[in-house]
Parts: C-alpha cells; sequence; structure tokens
C-alpha cells in the first residue's frame, strides 16, 4: 500500500468514511442505470466483484437487486462497516465482504471457483499505484470472470474533465467534518497531487484534525480503454452518468462498460 493510502483509508478511515457515507446518497439511481445496462447484455443476475468496494454501497444495492455481491476492499473499518451496512438492508445472506489488496486479487479470492459475472470499480478507485498495478487488477479481475462478463468502471474522474474545469482549491462537508483541498495537476503526465486538509466545526470555527498529501494518475478514456484492451477486457460502450445514461462528455465522469471477450 502507498503511505498516502495506507493513511487515508486505513489509519484515518474514520474521516474518510464520513465523506463515503455521502455517497450512498444516489447509490439507487446509480445501481438502476448498471442494471439496465447489464439487463441489455441478458444478466439479470450472478456473481457481481466489487472491487474497491469501500463500505459497500454498490455490493449492498447489487444484492437489493438480486446480485451474489462480493467487495474486496484495503481498509478493516471499511469492511466492518460494510458488514453493518449488509445487515442493515438485509442482505447479509447476498454478500460477501473481505478485507484485502485488490493488487493480490487472485490470492484474495483464492477459495472462490465460480467464475464472475459482473466486475464493478466505481468512484474512481484507480490511479493510486503504478499503471501496472491497475493493469493486473483488470487482468486478474478478467482470468476470475465468465467469458461475456461485463465490467463497469463508474464515476471516475478523467483528464479531460481536469483539462476543463481544474480548480486549484475546493472545499467540501461531511456529517461534522469539513475538507479544504489544494491541488496541483501536471497536464504532462496526468499526474494530481492534492493536500487535503481535515477540520471539525465548532460553532464558528474550524479544529483542524488532519492533513493528508494524496498523489494519484488521471486517465483518459482512451489510456483507460487501452489498459482495460491489455487486461482483456473490450470496450463496448462509455456513457457521462450510469444514473442517466447520458453520453460522457469532457464535462461529465467516466462510466466505461467493457466485456470479457
Ligand atoms: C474513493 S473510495 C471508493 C469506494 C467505493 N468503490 C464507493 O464507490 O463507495 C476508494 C476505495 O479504494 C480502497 N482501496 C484503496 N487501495 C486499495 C487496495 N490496494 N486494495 C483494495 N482496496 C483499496 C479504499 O480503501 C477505498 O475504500
Amino acid at each position: 500500500m502507498s503511505d498516502w493510502t495506507r493513511k487515508l483509508f486505513v489509519e484515518r478511515s474514520d474521516l474518510f468514511l464520513k465523506l463515503m457515507n455521502q455517497r450512498w446518497i444516489g447509490t439507487d439511481e446509480l445501481v438502476n442505470g448498471m442494471v439496465k445496462v447489464l439487463n441489455s447484455f441478458g444478466i439479470v443476475s450472478g456473481k457481481l466483484l466489487d472491487l474497491c468496494c469501500g463500505n459497500g454501497r454498490i455490493s449492498v444495492h447489487m444484492a437489493k437487486r438480486g446480485f451474489d455481491s462480493i467487495g474486496v476492499d484495503i481498509s478493516k473499518s471499511f469492511i466492518e462497516d460494510a458488514r453493518a451496512r449488509a445487515r442493515e438492508y438485509n442482505v447479509s445472506d447476498q454478500v460477501t465482504f473481505r478485507e484485502g489488496d485488490v493488487r493480490n486479487l487472485k490470492t484474495v479470492l483464492g477459495d472462490i471457483s465460480e467464475l464472475f459475472d459482473v466486475v464493478v470499480s466505481v468512484w474512481t478507485s484507480i490511479g493510486y499505484y503504478s499503471k501496472d498495478d491497475d493493469l493486473s487488477v483488470f487482468q486478474q479481475a478478467r482470468e476470475l470472470s465468465r467469458e461475456g462478463a461485463v465490467l463497469c468502471v463508474a464515476e471516475t474522474t478523467h483528464s479531460d474533465f481536469i483539462s476543463l474545469k481544474f480548480c486549484p482549491t475546493a472545499y467540501s462537508e461531511a456529517d461534522d467534518i469539513f475538507v479544504l483541498e489544494n491541488r496541483k495537476y501536471d497536464q504532462a503526465t496526468s499526474h494530481m497531487s492534492s493536500s487535503w486538509a481535515f477540520y471539525s466545526r465548532r460553532g464558528e470555527d474550524l479544529i483542524f484534525i488532519d492533513r493528508m498529501q494524496i498523489e494519484h494518475h488521471i486517465y483518459s478514456l482512451s489510456e483507460l480503454a487501452s489498459i482495460l484492451g491489455r487486461a482483456g477486457w473490450t470496450v463496448v460502450a462509455f456513457y457521462g452518468s450510469l444514473s442517466t445514461l447520458q453520453p460522457m462528455s469532457p464535462l461529465t465522469s467516466l462510466n466505461i462498460i467493457a466485456r470479457a471477450q
């Protein structure tokens, strides 16, 4: 694990969890779109692998729609929270969560013999390590999937968007925390380097909690399509949003649909 992923997702998972919880709002719509796309390929149920599942919003909502989901995430506390969410949504029988590194996917899922029908990677869960690591994760996911399986890489930031809408500063609020971001983007390498400062609110004051440095690669559609192709996934469609199935543009997020062919 890189230093920043360890700090953000493991050591200070308490802070990121608050941001992640906000994403549960709107997940129903996202999953509705995902199901429509899967249905168009004749997939109405089956085994789903959720890469970097966080606290399980996609796995849980897909289990609600009849898929047997397995979510893998590096963060023990996200996995524990995901299991609690599965109980809350009454889908504990249809969903399993595993703590593990997706870069060792075949080892993490070594005891599973049935092949996956669907693989998902949602909310910019790529670009954290090297491009070879991302290639390897998608290759391993392909080896664990049946011929004709569908891969959705959804709600992902892409380089056209950043080139057009780059904001050097941003802030967000979640629950009782406030996050200030200072970003630097290198267009030549598509490398994003951001400093995130976390504060808690006390009345009118913001009390500093912690600061984290986030380093990641922002893919373009063509670069990601090429990596997926090398990993054995053929891109068959892309959208600006899975919730609305609107076309992709430089102003939307990246949602790629690929097939194991
Ligand atoms: C932006 S969050 C997305 C979470 C989830 N996909 C969602 O849409 O809510 C990125 C996730 O990747 C996980 N992650 C980062 N590196 C990982 C790795 N090497 N193996 C497994 N999970 C990892 C983090 O713990 C975090 O939950």
